[in-house]
């Protein structure tokens, strides 16, 4: 199959994730077709995108005519066979779990046309968990998405049995979306932008949580030397922590790193607090003009911890 050939894009999953990505597709003419557990589900997630789509308008990433283009090309069904029809490839959004995503793989691989791709957009599994439940191993591939809303970076990662051309497909098919691709070379939980922000927030955890130093401090040292507008503790606070404290906590307990329970806890006072970050308003900083957003941020005294 060339990227010609791709024409109908299936979303499993219309979550947070999978209405951005089907938006993105359809933003660049593909027909998209969504599947959810129930029509109410589906038809949440349908004013949400909508939302978001209207959104993308307001800022000019979209004119009203092909915003209405756009949202044309995109249906929603919870009946399995209808949204394989005719499909050529697969995003999967479904919940973080290899027994699900595996299990949702194998109803699809019985119902899609054969020359079907499967991609996956999981976060930290890696293909391999769930290739063969997929039933068609040589045709999955990880793609990756993040935050769409503020960026346009995917991770393409195959597992050792995807065909090469699968894993080209996929990559041609991330850049007619207008994504930047990075190709893994071999599996890597976390890819690769989310390793290294991993690394950046437990450093930057350990050392709040040995009170070596202040959460303005830290973000501080971040910020004045790469000149960056926002630290660690900062994006955490984007990210959300609750999910900082899902990844951190899981590993810490999966490698029984004393050092990362302790980072985990320590986030755990904030998510017990209900001080989930942005989306609470409330986390490391107060928003919406958190302290690290002030003019002289970098030049104010920190206050002292006890
Ligand atoms: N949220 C993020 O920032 C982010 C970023 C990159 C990757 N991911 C990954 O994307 C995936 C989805 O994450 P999300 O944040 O969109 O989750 P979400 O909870 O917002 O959405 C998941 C959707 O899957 C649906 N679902 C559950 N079981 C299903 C099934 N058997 N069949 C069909 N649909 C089913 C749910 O009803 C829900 O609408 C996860 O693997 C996650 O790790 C998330």
């Amino acid at each position: 199959m060339q990227l010609a050939d791709i024409k109908r894009v299936l979303i499993l999953g219309a979550g947070t994730m999978g209405q951005q990505i089907g938006l993105q597709c359809a933003m660049h003419g593909y027909e998209v077709v969504y599947y959810d557990l129930s029509r109410e589900i589906l038809d949440k997630a349908g004013k949400s995108m909508t939302k978001l789509a209207s959104w993308y308008a307001s800022t000019g990433r979209l004119t009203e005519e092909q915003l209405q283009q756009t949202l044309s090309r995109i249906s929603m069904t919870p009946d399995p066979a209808e949204a394989a029809r005719e499909v050529d490839l697969i995003s999967e959004s479904v919940p973080e779990d290899p027994v699900i995503k595996g299990k949702i793989l194998a109803q699809f691989n019985k119902l899609c046309p054969e020359r079907t791709i499967f991609t996956t957009n999981t976060s930290l599994l890696l293909p391999s968990m769930f290739a063969q439940a997929s039933g068609r191993p040589e045709k999955l591939c990880a793609l990756h998405f993040h935050d769409l809303r503020s960026n346009n970076v995917v991770d393409v990662m195959p597992h050792p049995g995807t065909a090469p051309e699968v894993t080209q497909l996929v990559q041609d098919f991330a850049r007619s979306i207008g994504q930047i691709v990075i190709l893994l070379q071999k599996e890597n939980s976390g890819y690769v932008f989310n390793t290294m922000l991993s690394s950046l927030f437990l450093s930057a955890l350990t050392l709040a949580s040995k009170n070596v130093a202040s959460i303005e401090d830290i973000d501080r040292a971040w910020m004045g030397v790469t000149g960056m507008s926002i630290g660690p503790f900062g994006i955490m606070d984007q990210v959300g922590l609750s999910t900082v404290w899902d990844i951190t906590d899981y590993w810490a307990k999966k490698k029984g790193d004393r050092q990362a329970q302790a980072n985990a806890d320590f986030l755990k006072q904030y998510v017990d607090k209900g001080m989930l970050g942005y989306k609470t308003m409330q986390g490391f900083y107060s928003y919406p003009n958190p302290a690290y957003s002030k003019k002289d941020f970098l030049y104010a005294e920190s206050e002292k911890g006890d």
